[in-house]
C-alpha cells in the first residue's frame, strides 16, 4: 500500500513510518516540523526508496491537493497535532488551527481526492486520536473507556482532538468517505519528545536535577509501549472495520507516582548514583489545571476483532526506554535547546 502519514517526524508518526517501510508500504510522510518534529527519527529509513518526505502544513489546503495528486496514496493515516496538553493551556489557539481546522482541510483534500479517483472502496483514512477525549475515569478499576463511552474532554488539547474525531466521523456519514478512528492510551518509548513525564523524569534524574510530580502523584495513566501503538495502527488500517472506532491500550495503569519510582528504579541499575537513589530527587510541584484523574482503556474490540497483542509488558517497555535515552544523548541534547523544553508550562490558569 502507499501510504500518506502526517505528523510522521513526531514520536508516534516517526514509530508508524518506520514500521510501514519496514513492512513494505511505500510512505509519503507530510509534515510541518513544528518544534516537536525530529527528521532523525525517520534517519533510519530516510534513504529507502519506499520513504518520500513533503515539508507540507495540514492547514494548507493547496499544498495538500498538490500531494494527494503527486503521490496518489491508498490511505491516510493522520497522526500530525500539537500533542502536548501543557502547552493547550498556555496557548490554545495552535491546537484549534492544526487538530480541528488542519483535520478539516486534510479531510476535503481526501475527500476530493477520493471522488476525483472514483471512490475506490479500499480507500482508507484512519485518523489516529487519544482516550483523552472521553475525560476523567474515578478510580473504580472496573470503570474503563470502551468505544461507546461518551465524549468528556475537558482539556484544550483533549477538546480539540474530539472536535477532529467529530469530524472524521461526519465525514463518513455524509460522505461516505472510508473512515477508521483509533483512541490510545498514553504512548511512551523511544524518541519521545524530551518535555514529555517519562523522558523528563530519564534526563532529569540523569542531570541530578528535581524529578517533578504533579500533584500528590495519584493521578493514574494506561502506558503502552509506542512500538505496539504502531503495530495496532497498522492492524486497524488493513483490518479494521470501515466506520468503526478501536480503542488502543496496553492495560498498564500506574499512578504518576508508581512510574517515576519504577523509571527510578531501572535507572539505579543500569547507571547507579555515586550516593543514594535517584528516587531521593522526587519533588511534587503544583498541579496543572483540570488535571484529569484516571485514564483507563478496554482494548476488548481489537483484542477480539483484530486479534491484536501488545509485544511487551510495561516493565520491559521502561527498561528499554530507560536503555534507549542512555544510548542516544546526542538526540535529545539536541531537542532540550528548542524552545519551551526543560521549563514548566501550563500553570496559567
Ligand atoms: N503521545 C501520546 O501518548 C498519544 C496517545 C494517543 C494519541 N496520540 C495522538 O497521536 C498523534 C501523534 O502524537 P505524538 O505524541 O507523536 O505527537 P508529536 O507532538 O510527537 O508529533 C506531532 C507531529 O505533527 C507535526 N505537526 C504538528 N502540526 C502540524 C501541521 N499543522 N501540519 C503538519 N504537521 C504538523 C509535528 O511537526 C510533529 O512531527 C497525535 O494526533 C496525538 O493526538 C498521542
Amino acid at each position: 500500500m502507499k501510504l500518506l502519514v502526517t505528523g510522521g517526524a513526531g514520536f508516534i508518526g516517526s514509530a508508524v513510518v518506520r514500521q510501514a517501510i519496514g513492512r513494505g508500504h511505500q510512505v509519503v510522510n507530510v509534515d510541518a516540523l513544528t518544534y516537536a518534529a525530529c527528521l532523525d527519527n525517520v534517519a533510519s529509513v530516510a534513504d529507502n526508496p519506499l520513504y518520500a518526505f513533503e515539508h507540507v502544513d495540514i492547514r494548507d489546503r493547496a499544498a495538500l491537493d498538490r500531494v494527494f495528486n503527486t503521490h496518489a496514496p491508498d490511505a491516510v493515516m493522520h497522526l500530525a497535532a500539537e500533542s502536548h496538553v501543557d502547552r493547550s493551556i498556555d496557548g490554545p489557539s495552535d491546537f484549534v488551527e492544526t487538530n480541528i481546522t488542519g483535520t478539516f482541510h486534510l479531510l476535503e483534500a481526501a475527500r476530493s481526492y477520493w471522488t476525483k479517483t472514483g471512490k475506490p472502496e479500499g480507500f482508507r483514512f484512519h485518523h489516529i486520536s487519544t482516550d483523552e477525549v472521553f475525560g476523567s475515569l474515578p478510580r473504580d478499576p472496573q470503570q474503563l473507556f470502551t468505544e461507546d463511552t461518551p465524549y468528556d474532554p475537558r482539556s484544550p488539547y483533549s477538546a480539540s482532538k474530539a472536535a477532529s474525531d467529530h469530524l472524521v466521523r461526519a465525514w463518513h456519514e455524509t460522505y461516505g468517505l472510508p473512515v477508521v478512528v483509533t483512541n490510545c492510551s498514553n504512548n511512551y518509548g523511544p524518541f519521545h519528545f524530551p518535555e514529555k513525564l517519562i523522558p523528563v523524569v530519564i534526563l532529569n534524574a540523569l542531570a541530578g536535577k528535581p524529578l517533578p510530580i504533579y500533584g500528590d502523584g495519584s493521578n493514574i495513566r494506561d502506558w503502552l509501549y509506542v512500538e505496539d501503538h504502531a503495530d495496532a495502527l497498522l492492524l486497524v488500517l488493513e483490518r479494521g472495520v470501515v466506520g468503526r472506532s478501536y480503542n488502543v491500550g496496553g492495560e498498564n495503569e500506574r499512578t504518576n507516582l508508581e512510574l517515576v519510582e519504577t523509571l527510578c528504579a531501572i535507572l539505579d541499575q543500569k547507571r547507579p548514583k555515586a550516593t543514594g537513589t535517584y528516587a531521593d530527587q522526587i519533588t511534587f510541584v503544583s498541579d496543572r489545571p483540570g488535571h484529569d484523574a484516571r485514564y483507563a482503556i478496554d482494548p476488548t474490540r481489537l483484542r477480539d476483532e483484530l486479534g491484536w497483542r501488545p509485544s511487551v509488558t510495561v516493565d520491559e517497555g521502561l527498561e528499554k526506554t530507560v536503555q534507549w535515552y542512555l544510548d542516544h544523548e546526542p538526540w535529545w541534547r539536541a531537542l532540550q535547546e528548542r524552545a519551551g523544553v526543560g521549563a514548566r508550562l501550563g500553570v496559567s490558569q
